[in-house]
C-alpha cells in the first residue's frame, strides 16, 4: 500500500535523525498518529516510542504535519500564516505569551512587533539572548483584530502548546500576561495576584509520568508598553527566574 505524503515525510526525517545517532524518544501524543502510521510495516515502533535523536525535529514535525495546515477552529480562515514557536529547541527557559498579533501573523514568528521589542529588551536585561530561550503562544493563529481567542479556540489549539512543552520541558516557563498565566494553571484569579511567586505546571511527560515544571506568570509587554510603571515588578519575576536558573544577577 502507498504511504501518505506526510508519512513519508516523517518517514524522511527519522531516516535523517538516524544518520546522526539514535536515541529513542517516546513521541508527542498528536504526532502518534502520523508516526504509528509511518511505523506500520516500517518495523520502526513499537509502544509509541520512535528513534528520534532531537527536540528540534520533533517540533519540526509537530509544526510542518500538524500546525501549518490546522483548520481546527475559526481562526484558521483569515490568518496569512500559522505562528508556531521560535528559539532554542533545548531551551531551560520558555516564554508563552497569548496569540499572534499583526506583525507575527505576516511574518510567521512570535513577538517580533512592539512588545517582541519590549521582550527581546527584557530577556537581554537577564543577560540572555532571544536564540536561548524558547518563545510561543497559546494560540497558533491570529485572533482578528487582536480580540482576545475564545474558549473553543483555546481548546483547540493547547494541545500543541501542550506538546511543544512536553518535547521542550524546560526548566522555568514565564507566562506572559493574564489569558496565558490563567490557562496554564488552570485558574480564574487575576494576574496581579498570580506573579511574583512561583507555581506548578503540572503535565505528563512523553514516558507517562506526571512531573511539574516551575511557573512564573508576570505582566504581558504589550500591558507593560501601556504601563510602564509596572516594569519594576515584572523585572521582580524576571529576578527570580535568573536566580532559578543560576543565572547571574546584575550588580546593584
Ligand atoms: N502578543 C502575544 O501574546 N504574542 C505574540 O506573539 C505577539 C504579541
Amino acid at each position: 500500500m502507498q504511504s501518505k505524503p506526510q508519512t513519508q515525510r516523517v518517514k524522511r526525517l527519522l531516516q535523517a535523525d538516524r544518520l546522526f545517532g539514535i536515541t529513542s524518544v517516546p513521541v508527542p501524543s498528536v504526532l502518534r498518529e502520523v508516526v504509528d502510521d509511518g511505523a506500520k510495516g516500517a518495523g520502526v515502533l513499537s509502544t509509541g516510542t520512535v528513534s528520534v535523536d532531537s527536540k528540534r525535529t520533533q517540533l519540526d514535525v509537530l509544526d510542518r504535519e500538524q500546525v501549518r495546515g490546522c483548520e481546527k477552529c475559526r481562526l484558521c480562515e483569515k490568518r496569512t500564516n500559522t505562528v508556531f514557536g521560535d528559539g532554542d529547541a533545548n531551551a531551560r527557559l520558555m516564554f508563552i505569551g497569548e496569540g499572534p498579533g499583526f506583525d507575527e501573523d505576516r511574518q510567521g514568528v512570535p513577538f517580533v512587533g512592539r512588545a517582541g521589542q519590549l521582550l527581546n529588551k527584557m530577556i537581554a536585561a537577564m543577560g540572555l539572548k532571544r536564540e536561548d530561550t524558547y518563545i510561543c503562544n497559546i494560540v497558533k493563529c491570529r485572533p482578528p483584530n487582536n480580540r482576545d481567542p475564545a474558549a473553543d479556540e483555546v481548546i483547540a489549539c493547547t494541545p500543541y502548546l501542550h506538546d511543544q512543552i512536553r518535547i521542550i520541558e524546560p526548566d522555568v516557563i514565564v507566562a506572559l500576561g493574564a489569558p496565558a498565566s490563567k490557562m496554564l494553571l488552570d485558574t480564574q484569579t487575576g494576574i496581579g495576584r498570580l506573579r511574583g511567586r512561583f507555581h506548578d505546571y503540572h503535565y505528563t511527560n512523553l514516558s507517562d509520568e506526571a512531573v511539574s515544571i516551575s511557573l512564573m506568570p508576570t505582566y504581558h509587554p504589550a500591558y507593560l508598553l501601556r504601563s510602564p510603571s509596572e516594569k519594576k515588578k515584572a523585572w521582580d519575576d524576571l529576578q527570580m527566574v535568573m536566580k532559578l536558573l543560576g543565572l547571574p544577577m546584575p550588580k546593584r
